[in-house]
């Protein structure tokens, strides 16, 4: 599970298991197949996308690339690598978005806001034709569990957090957008349920359960090879 920290983190714990961080770099090596020139790319945001971008900076038509950021933090290193980044409406619809996710079951739910920039993460995604998400094998559960991230709107906070109960917010944790990064710490049982619930509470600006009709496909490193769970996405 990725630590629940501040928003936008690009970095993996210093104790990484290396095993999971070989699984980390071969999703990200499958991933980079998918770029072509002259694509506009959603980049994504955490340690395991962050073994994609320098991998994107060395194709040989990296500089034709048009991104848009999910993240300060991915923007920055972006732009280090001499990637070119713009806002995303500047970009009409992305030709494909890469991203790191915290759980996938079988059916290709989604969790992801580990790092507090899911819901830039989301609107990237939704914004792009193809969404494909890199993951090392113990992300792969066989049920969504909590915690499931959300955003929420700062006033009335308190309301909101009784509302979803229980749920509790992630200390000093604020999205770029000035959103209060927190968790829902109850059962999830069905996930479109769940997801209905969440997106129906006022006061929540977004959540982290993504479905698998937003999800092209998963690329999953694993011992010996990476594997590929197809999404709903076309
Ligand atoms: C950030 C995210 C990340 O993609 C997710 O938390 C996975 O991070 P990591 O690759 O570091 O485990 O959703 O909001």
């Amino acid at each position: 599970m990725a630590d629940h920290g501040a928003a936008g983190r690009l970095s993996a714990p210093p104790d990484e298991d290396p095993i999971v961080l070989e699984q980390k770099r071969a999703a990200a090596r499958a991933a980079v197949e998918m770029i072509r020139a002259g694509m506009r790319v959603g980049l994504g945001t955490g340690s395991t996308f962050a073994h994609l971008l320098p991998l994107i900076a060395e194709l040989d038509f990296h500089r034709g690339l048009r991104c848009a950021a999910t993240s300060p933090a991915t923007e920055a290193a972006a732009i280090s690598l001499g990637l070119r980044v713009e806002p995303l409406d500047s970009l009409g619809e992305l030709d494909i978005a890469v991203d790191g996710a915290d759980q996938v079951d079988p059916r290709t739910w989604v969790v992801k806001g580990g790092g507090g920039a899911h819901t830039r993460e989301k609107i990237v995604a939704a914004a792009a034709t193809r969404f494909v998400v890199i993951v090392s094998a113990d992300k792969v559960v066989e049920h969504i569990e909590p915690p499931v991230p959300v955003e929420l709107v700062p006033f009335g906070v308190e309301h909101t957090l009784a509302t979803l109960s229980p749920a509790q917010l992630r200390e000093g944790c604020v999205s770029p957008d000035g959103g209060l990064l927190g968790d829902y710490l109850g059962p999830v049982g069905d996930p479109r349920t769940l997801a209905g619930r969440l997106s129906a509470t006022a006061g929540l600006v977004e959540h982290g359960l993504f479905p698998p009709e937003m999800v092209s496909e998963v690329l999953i490193g694993e011992q010996g090879g990476v594997r590929r769970q197809e999404g709903a996405k076309a």
